[in-house]
């Protein structure tokens, strides 16, 4: 893809008007998961280090235009300014004269935090007006959001086009980088495993897996959707029986291809998803009417462990079973380690993002020794579908056109 990295312009006093991704689960004492924080600022320090003058620009939630005091950036100001080791300045207006004079008063190595662009109603709208705004916030236009990337919005589109000149942030590059070597130019075995909840986004992602990857292994929703729709009893496990001949085409596509599409063997069910519930592990055709699968079982685990400790290049998403609830996180977490096992001896590239992905390799204690985890949730999907990203796009169009 044609971008223009950031790390390979000349920054030292211009002033960057930087789109981040800094929506973070927040709590009553500030933020919960600060992965996003960390990894934005780990990107833009050396260029601050050289001189760089930034406003960094973000969502935080969905206020849908609405100021919400709850969800003000000014929240995120503590974390910003530990994670960038000087302190950050907040700004309550992301757009207008007031802070773009507040960015041109800032000197080298400075950062300066906008209020929540969701504040502003033309943000959703992808308003060429507010695009204008805000480009003016900086002699260049950075996107560091590859997970807001499928958002056409002013921050991603408008802005971008209307910007003298643009660059794509080092986290957006090595978001890309990561995700294209694994999909793209893997080294073989090639292995997915794909799990979560919802199924229907998760159909396209196997659509495009399938003549790339040599075998996928399967868990969470999809796989109850598979066995249904290979006529096994699943019993009480949440399905959505219209995507049993999308299911059936898949598994055509995969044969054709000469990919190997694995589903579980057995499951851990109990009767609802309960801490401290009485669960068991049955066998494949051994689920009772009253149960419910909620997680993948131990005899899946190890032949997964076996197919994964095979594998050259390794792409996850999606947990196996209910993570949120122990021990229904069991598999999820000994895959996870398995993968970091093989990462860390230089055995495999892993590559893993999505959904709830980043939480429960954040919970497994593993994310660290994976080669790359995504921050990005319905990004990393929609990346995976194939589908059009419309803040790719437009920094591809200001590159083609420089
Ligand atoms: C995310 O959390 O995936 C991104 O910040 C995008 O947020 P959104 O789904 O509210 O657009």
């Amino acid at each position: 893809m044609a971008l223009t990295p950031l790390t390979s312009l000349d920054v030292a006093g211009k002033r960057l008007a930087v789109r981040a991704d800094l929506n973070v689960p927040l709590t009553a004492d500030g933020v919960g998961d600060a992965t996003r924080i960390a990894r934005f600022a780990r990107g833009m320090k050396p260029l601050l280090d050289r001189g760089a003058r930034v406003v960094v620009l973000t969502h935080l939630g969905r206020p849908e235009g609405e100021l919400t005091p709850a969800l003000s950036t000014e929240r995120l100001v503590p974390a910003l300014s530990e994670a960038f080791g000087r302190p950050v300045r907040f700004n309550d207006t992301c757009a207008g004269p007031i802070v773009e004079r507040a960015s041109e008063r800032l000197e080298p190595g400075a950062v300066l935090l906008c209020e929540n662009l969701r504040f502003e109603r033309g943000e959703e709208q992808n308003d060429p007006n507010l695009g204008a705004q805000l480009a003016r916030l900086g002699e260049f236009y950075v996107n560091d959001a590859f997970s807001c990337c499928h958002r056409e919005h002013a921050s991603t589109t408008a802005a971008v086009l209307s910007a003298g000149r643009v660059a794509a942030g080092p986290l957006l590059i090595e978001e890309l980088t990561a995700l294209e070597s694994a999909l793209d130019d893997p080294q073989y075995p090639s292995v997915a495993l794909i799990g979560g909840g919802s199924v229907a986004p998760r159909l396209n992602v196997l659509k495009r897996l399938v003549p790339k990857i040599n075998t996928i292994l399967l868990g969470g929703g999809l796989a109850s959707a598979f066995l249904f729709a290979r006529g096994y009893s699943i019993g009480r496990s949440f399905i959505e029986p219209e995507y049993a001949e999308d299911i059936l085409e898949i598994a055509a596509l995969a044969m054709v291809a000469g990919c190997e599409i694995v589903t579980p063997q057995d499951f851990v069910v109990a009767g609802f998803q309960r801490a401290g519930i009485n669960s068991y592990p049955v066998p494949l055709g051994g689920i009772r009417a009253n149960r419910r699968i909620l997680d993948i079982g131990p005899n899946t685990v190890a032949r997964y462990q076996g197919m994964l400790r095979n594998a050259r290049t390794i792409l996850w998403n999606g947990p196996m079973g209910t993570y949120e609830t122990k021990p229904f996180d069991t598999a999820t977490n000994a895959l996870a380690q398995t993968i970091a096992e093989q990462t860390r001896a230089g055995l495999a590239v892993s590559v893993a993002g999505g959904g709830d992905t980043l939480v429960a390799l954040n919970r497994s204690g593993a994310a660290h020794d994976f080669t790359h985890v995504s921050t990005a949730g319905g990004a990393f999907l929609e990346w995976l579908e194939g589908r059009h990203m419309p803040g790719l796009d437009a920094l591809e169009r200001k590159a083609d056109a420089a």
